[in-house]
């Protein structure tokens, strides 16, 4: 199942509970299909960012080639909402005066921790990243951060869409205004230097550009969402452990995404018990299988595979393809 949606589709997002091996599947997928010849595109978009501990290397915000044919990279949300603060900060102190610049830092800092900052800065370069992906890869794998927050993510571009959309009607009505009271006064007076406006960046000038921003942005959003929806380019990959919560988190994060329109690609149990080691292990492996079998009657219809519990750490390419070679159907019982 895994490696027929490598092949087969554009994105593949890998999501579920922490630790259960959403950065080892997603890897180990990601470097298969490298293998098999295609251009990928590992990222991860989890602020606690692992994937450079499992390649052994700093792993930063640029794309660098961890394997032939494999890319990583990983999207700090931290720095592009600084990025962003900055930018408003810029424009800010530009419109303001003077003596008002302290009023500005003050807004800036409360911005900085504003409930949907970092969510809003992630989605921007999430969206970015599939905008430029599609056209220099063959596949782009995601390795999010733990459940609800990732559920919450593939809902957002519709919202943000909307939000844009909202800004750029708000901008249009501003620019009546601003037509209107240039009008009244000379461009050098109300319009111009009493903006911050130099003679090569009139307010006219100023919102084209804001403008153009804001269809750009809506325009990124708008591709996003259409592609997460659309399950022949997109699958998302839930990765769980057999176990009695990562189960009911499963059938909770499957919904979520059905009520975002995300198709569901299949199931991925990671750490399966092995059956012939020891009475302990033997037991525990018909434990997970109890398990498994709720989550089959939970989810019937869903491709469900799994792999085996491995003795070692699982770091670096030879160990990502051992594990790639261990995939099978998931049995349970
Ligand atoms: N099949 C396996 N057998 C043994 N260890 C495994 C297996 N899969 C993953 N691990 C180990 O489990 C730990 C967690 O894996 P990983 O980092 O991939 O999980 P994660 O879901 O990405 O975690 P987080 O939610 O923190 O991002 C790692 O130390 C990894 O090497
Ligand atoms: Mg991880």
């Amino acid at each position: 199942m895994l490696l027929t949606l490598a092949s087969s589709r554009r994105v593949l997002f890998f999501g579920g509970k922490g630790g259960v091996g959403k950065t080892t599947v997603a890897a180990a997928t990601a470097l298969a299909q490298a293998d098999a010849g295609g251009r990928v595109l590992l990222v991860s978009t989890d602020p606690a960012h692992n994937l450079g501990h499992l390649w052994g290397r700093t792993i930063g915000p640029q794309a660098q080639r961890v394997a032939p044919g494999l890319d990583a990279v990983e999207i700090d949300p931290d720095a592009t909402v600084e990025a962003h603060l900055a930018q408003v900060g810029d424009a800010l102190r530009r419109l303001m005066p003077e003596h008002l610049s302290g009023e500005v830092d003050k807004h800036l800092a409360l911005s900085r921790d504003a409930p949907g900052m970092h969510e809003a800065a992630l989605l921007e370069r999430i969206a970015e990243t599939v905008e430029r992906g599609l056209r220099d890869y063959d596949l782009l794998v995601f390795d999010t951060a733990p459940s609800g927050h990732t559920a919450r993510l593939m809902a957002l571009p519709e919202m943000m869409s909307a939000w844009t959309e909202g800004l750029l009607q708000r901008q249009q009505r501003a620019e009546r205004f601003g037509d209107l009271v240039r009008n009244l006064g000379s461009d050098e007076g109300i319009g111009g230097r009493a903006l911050g406006g130099e003679r090569a960046d009139t307010p006219a000038d100023r919102d084209q550009r804001i403008r153009e921003l804001l269809h750009r942005r809506r325009h990124r959003f708008a591709h996003l969402r259409e592609t997460i929806v659309d399950a022949t380019t997109t699958a998302f990959v839930i990765v769980l452990a057999a176990e009695r919560l990562p189960v009911l988190e499963t059938i909770e994060l499957h919904a979520q995404l059905q009520r975002a329109g995300v198709a569901v690609g299949g199931l991925l149990v990671n750490k399966r018990s092995p059956a012939d080691a020891g009475t302990f292990l033997a037991a525990r492996r018909r434990q997970e299988a109890a398990h498994l079998e709720t989550l089959r009657m939970a989810l019937p219809g869903l491709a469900m595979e799994q792999l085996p519990l491995q003795p070692d750490d699982v770091l670096g390419a030879a160990a990502l393809r051992g594990i790639a070679r261990q995939l099978l159907p998931a049995e349970t019982s």
